[in-house]
């Protein structure tokens, strides 16, 4: 792993690191599962944080058998249709769904001159960022519309030290999903996970939740991995 005094920049997921706005996806991609009848499972819902929203859909109807079922017309349906309900429940969302510590982190983060991009999956992430008030520090962000691949594809985390022209281990990557830790590995970024050790156990640095996060814990952290 790079020491501490070589990271630079940090690039960073959005819904379930930033904000708990994972919750909402997870309920309303838990809406449309139920309408397709297809089980909802807690494995299911693991799988889909951090996957784009075709992608989650398409996982979905193969976690019930049904990925042969429908036209590409209708599977665009149900996503447009996913969306709005996610949409709705963000409705009255403002900076109180800013995770534990997140804002004080990004603040001590300019504070100390480090470089800030989003490399976040979603689409909704400017008006996410904006009802947070904390669009001012991402002016580097990452369109997924541009993204070939999507996570665990190193692209979009690649980009997200590109955009800050910085070196992939200058950077370290922020996630809260399997597929985010692994695209952040792929790119040659320090990763740091936050949840599950177990689920997210390729990081290579966790927490268990987002209060946790702070330069100096990340540094100790980074310290004692260099040690042993
Ligand atoms: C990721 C979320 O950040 O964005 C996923 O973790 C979501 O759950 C994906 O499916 C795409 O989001 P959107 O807002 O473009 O549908
Ligand atoms: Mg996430």
């Amino acid at each position: 792993m790079v020491k501490f005094e070589q990271i630079k920049g940090f690039v960073f997921d959005l819904d379930g690191v930033i904000a708990d706005t994972s919750v909402y996806h997870g309920k309303a991609w838990h809406q449309l599962a139920d309408e397709l009848g297809v089980t909802w499972t807690e494995q299911l819902a693991n799988d889909l944080k951090g996957v784009s929203r075709m992608d989650s859909l398409e996982l979905i109807l193969k976690a019930g058998g049904k990925e042969n079922d429908y036209t590409l017309e209708e599977k665009e349906k149900y996503a447009a249709e996913k969306n709005t309900n996610y949409l709705n429940l963000l409705k009255d969302m403002d900076k109180s769904a800013i995770l534990p510590g997140m804002a004080d982190f990004i603040a001590s983060l300019e504070e100390h001159d480090y470089k800030l991009s989003l490399a976040s999956a979603s689409k909704n992430s400017p008006l996410v960022l904006e009802q947070l008030g904390l669009a001012q520090y991402f002016k580097n962000r990452i369109d997924p519309a541009t993204l070939k691949h999507g996570k665990p594809d190193p692209e979009i985390f690649a980009r997200g030290a590109e955009v800050l022209g910085l070196k992939p281990e200058e950077c370290i990557g922020l996630e809260d999903a399997s597929a985010g830790v692994k695209s952040i590995n792929g790119a040659g970024e320090t990763s740091v996970g936050i949840g599950d050790p177990e689920i997210l156990h390729e990081a290579d640095i966790n927490f268990t939740d987002t209060s946790q996060v702070t330069l100096d814990n990340i540094k100790k952290a980074m310290d004692k991995v260099e040690m042993s």
